[in-house]
């Protein structure tokens, strides 16, 4: 695919939506989601990575490069109605906080911007982990670190600087996933430890599917929804407790 050239059809009334990290498997199914949603697809992935959308060929505007690179991200953004973005702590140079500055500062005012991230992630402080997750935080996390592999608090200054902007965001809060088939749209609470989300399991295509739906979800702005496949076993048992209308 050629760097910048424009393959979609393209209509007055179309909204258009940057993917940035889009060659990733979150990233796949939000393209995806996003075509099948009508939307025209903009999308940023590292130029290595660029043959992994070879499937959406001729249906997407490529933008190869990092992306915590601010003119590629200044480029694919533009024009852009919502800017979904992988946020994703690779390495130990900031890669997560450059990329949610770089769309922060580029996208267009009044953007709907959707992050994605993990549980780790609090917006009030109010959640309430599991050992298991404190373990992963305070024993894996610096391991990652120390091997230079990854840094989590690299994602967790990229939503603090997400969450003090102006922007009209969401930061969506993925538990541990999994591949397989579509359960429909996850379930979401604002704390983690709330027991509607103790499943602790979302389909990876449900997760994009959650992402992409958040665009035109304004009740959703300015939340960071932790997320549960709607078919697990806390979800269901949440739903037969709620009283129906
Ligand atoms: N994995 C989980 O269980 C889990 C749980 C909760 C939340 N999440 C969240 O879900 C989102 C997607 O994560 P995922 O684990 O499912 O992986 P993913 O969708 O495959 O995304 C991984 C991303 O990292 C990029 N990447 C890989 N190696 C890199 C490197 N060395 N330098 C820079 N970028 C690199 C990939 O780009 P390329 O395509 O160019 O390699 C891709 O965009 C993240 O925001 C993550 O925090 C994941």
């Amino acid at each position: 695919m050629e760097k910048g050239q424009d393959h979609g059809a393209s209509g007055p009334a179309r909204q258009k939506v940057c993917i940035v990290g889009a060659s990733g498997k979150l990233g796949q199914y939000m393209v995806q989601h996003a075509l099948d949603r009508g939307y025209e697809v903009a999308g940023v992935c590292r130029e290595t990575s660029v043959p992994k959308l070879d499937a959406f060929r001729g249906r997407i505007t490529l933008h190869p490069g990092a992306t915590d690179d601010r003119e590629v991200i200044k480029r694919a953004v533009d024009g852009c109605d919502a800017v979904l973005t992988v946020l994703v702590p690779r390495g130990v140079h900031g890669y997560a906080t450059g990329t949610a500055q770089a769309v922060l500062d580029h996208a267009q005012p009044g953007a709907r911007l959707v992050f994605s991230c993990g549980w780790h992630i609090t917006l009030d402080g109010r959640d309430v982990y599991s050992w298991k997750i404190k373990a992963l935080v305070k024993v894996a996390g610096p391991l990652a670190r120390l091997a230079r592999f990854a840094d989590l608090d690299d994602q967790v200054e990229a939503c603090r600087r997400v969450f003090a902007s102006g922007t009209r965001w969401t930061v969506v809060r993925g538990s541990d996933l999994e591949e397989g088939d579509s359960q429909g749209l996850p379930v979401w609470s604002r704390h983690v430890g709330d027991p509607i989300l103790h499943s602790n399991r979302t389909r990876r295509i449900d997760f994009a599917l959650f992402m992409v739906e958040a665009i035109g979800n304004d009740d959703l702005v300015h939340e960071a929804p932790a997320i549960v496949g709607r078919q697990t076993l806390s979800a269901l048992a949440h739903a037969s407790a709620t009283p129906g209308p």
